[in-house]
């Protein structure tokens, strides 16, 4: 029998979304053990050391959780035995110092994007221009927002600053109609004869002013897509603008969203994708 560890997202990284983000993990698990597998969920808060996972050996581990001390000690205690989701190395590439060199060099459509040390002087910049905090996403107010003016932008950083916070990413501001969009099992190979296909939706943002920008729905796949590939997320999701005259730029990242719209079948679709994977490590 397969057994599988969940491991919660940080309540921190949930502002506002921690139910949600609860029940796609619990959907998971219930999906995997109706699949055959021994499934245990776990908080990340009460992982803090080695000890915190003594007994415990999952074939499989799918898990929410951000924050490098725990990713450190999956990678340690089950990196070499388990079939882990999204990989380690993925979850720390959606942080944004790793990520948007990442997406750029794999050629994903995004806007004019600068990552810059807080402790240098304000960049010259076109007005607004978001500022986002260059390690994790939004945790809290000022975190993320879209600057006006230079000494916004200056105080921006000297709080990023006495938070320990050292770089910065300053983004184009792109107007236009704001997507989400969820995928799963993008990473890698799909099954020849079509038994396996990477699962994909995408909607509108509510509470906006839609203009209804044309653009490519294959795009948008084919975005989403490599820039899965390049961070190596098997679950994810994200946010995109369609812009006037066809733009069509990826703003956003994120390892295993909540899925909120499409739970059950998010869940199932995870569920399948996650077993699929370890038994062709297993095979391997
Ligand atoms: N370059 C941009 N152009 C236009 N709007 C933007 C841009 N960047 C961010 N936004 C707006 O700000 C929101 C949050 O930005 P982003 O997704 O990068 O931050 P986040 O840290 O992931 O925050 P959240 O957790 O709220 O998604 C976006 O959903 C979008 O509405
Ligand atoms: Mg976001």
């Amino acid at each position: 029998m397969i057994q599988a560890l969940g491991i919660y997202r940080e309540v921190l990284h949930s502002p506002d979304r921690e139910t949600d983000d609860s029940r796609i993990l619990e959907l998971t698990g219930r999906a995997l053990a109706l699949r055959g597998c021994s499934v245990t969920l776990k908080r990340a808060e009460e992982i803090g050391g080695a000890s915190d996972l003594a007994g415990l050996r999952p074939d499989l581990v799918f898990m929410m959780c951000e924050q490098e001390g725990i990713l450190h000690l999956v990678e340690e205690k089950f990196g070499s035995r388990a079939q882990v989701f999204n990989s380690v190395e993925s979850v720390r590439n959606t942080y944004r110092f790793r990520m948007i060199p990442r997406l750029q060099q794999a050629g994903v459509p995004m806007p004019e994007s600068r990552l810059v040390s807080v402790s240098g002087p304000v960049p010259e910049s076109v007005f607004p221009v978001w500022v986002k905090r260059g390690d994790v996403h939004n945790t809290r107010k000022g975190d993320v927002f879209p600057a006006r003016t230079s000494p916004e932008i200056d105080e921006a950083f000297a709080s990023f600053r006495s938070r320990g916070i050292t770089h910065a990413l300053l983004q184009e501001h792109v107007p236009g109609d704001l997507i989400k969009f969820y995928g799963i099992g993008d990473a890698g190979p799909a099954l020849e004869d079509g038994s396996f296909r990477p699962w994909f939706k995408w909607f509108y943002h509510k509470n906006q002013d839609l203009k209804r920008h044309p653009f490519s729905e294959e795009d948008l796949r084919e975005a989403t897509r490599s820039a899965a590939r390049a961070l190596g997320l098997e679950v994810y999701g994200g946010d995109a603008i369609a812009a006037a005259g066809g733009r069509l730029v990826l703003i956003d990242l994120n390892a295993w969203p909540s899925f909120a719209l499409f739970r059950d079948e998010a869940s199932r679709a995870i569920a399948e994708t996650l077993l699929y994977r370890t038994r062709e490590r297993v095979k391997a």
